[in-house]
């Protein structure tokens, strides 16, 4: 018998002032992971993170940087990124925060739970609110946005994932190339919610494994109310336009029944 093939993993991490951290991050997922291969996607950041970037890929041939014009959000950057992935035929695409807050040692897990390695997932999502998961470090209000935004999602969309904005997560390249991406707008972190909102419609498998996300020692946070306001207009708009779209079907599936006299 044969063994089973290993998928080629491609791990996208984006970055925005992330000089202190991309170096050590690197080498830990390197070691962790030794086979995936590893994208920068860097949005031409001030602070040098793309030199450093371009200095880890000239001495190890499993790194590459992709450098971008300036700050465009994750979103856009994680979109370039998966284009790139699947241009070259990776089997499995990653996204992982630069800033350590994604353990690389927990990747391993998220990976064996696709279905390329006997698992049942076509969409992995390490996931910090469910059973043995957890997150260090974090203030309470950040606790708070993190868990009302997923709740929103919840109540709004009726998708039943407990973390749907968590940024560590793993995508068979078919799950990717069945998102219809091209008309993704979503800029900020609700891009996350987005693409597990897209996977959930379509049918496919999701499936929530647990990660301790560790706040970052070093370099700031992102976050900002911009970010916060984009992801409750679009989810509210995602929300109403489901809502009314079922209604419509709903309408004309059911003949409307006889009058009863
Ligand atoms: N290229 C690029 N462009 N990278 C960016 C941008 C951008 O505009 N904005 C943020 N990043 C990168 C950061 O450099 C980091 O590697 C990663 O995206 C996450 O950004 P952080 O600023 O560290 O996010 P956070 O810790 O506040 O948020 C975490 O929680 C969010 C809510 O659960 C992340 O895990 C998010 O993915 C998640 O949505
Ligand atoms: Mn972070």
């Amino acid at each position: 018998m044969s063994e089973p093939v290993q998928p080629s993993v491609l791990v996208i991490v984006p970055t925005y002032n992330e000089a202190p951290n991309i170096v050590a991050v690197t080498a830990r997922l390197r070691e962790a992971v030794p086979y995936a291969d590893v994208l920068i996607a860097d949005d031409n950041s001030p602070d040098g993170t793309g030199d450093l970037a371009d200095s880890l890929a000239a001495s190890d041939s499993q790194v590459h940087v992709m450098h971008r014009a300036g700050k465009a959000g994750l979103g856009a950057a994680y979109l370039a990124g998966f284009a790139w992935g699947l241009d070259r035929g990776y089997d499995v695409l990653v996204e992982m925060d630069a800033d350590g807050s994604h353990r690389p040692e927990d990747l391993p897990r998220l990976l064996a739970a696709l279905k390329d390695n006997g698992g049942t997932a076509d969409l992995v999502l390490g996931s910090r609110w469910v059973p043995g998961g957890a997150v260090v470090n974090w203030p309470a209000t950040r606790k708070l946005i993190s868990r009302g935004g997923t709740l929103y999602a919840k109540l709004a969309l009726g998708i039943p994932i407990r973390d749907a904005t968590g940024g560590f997560r793993a995508f068979r390249a078919d799950t990717l190339r069945g998102l219809d991406m091209q008309d993704v707008a979503s800029q900020g972190y609700c891009f996350q919610i987005d693409l597990a909102w897209r996977a959930v419609q379509r049918g496919f498998t999701v499936v929530e494994v647990p990660i301790t996300f560790v706040e970052r020692e070093h370099g700031v946070s992102k976050m900002s109310r911009g970010i916060v306001t984009e992801a409750l207009w679009r989810v509210t708009t995602w929300g109403v336009a489901h809502r009314v779209a079922r209604l419509r079907r709903g309408n004309r599936a059911t003949p409307t029944p006889p009058a009863r006299v």
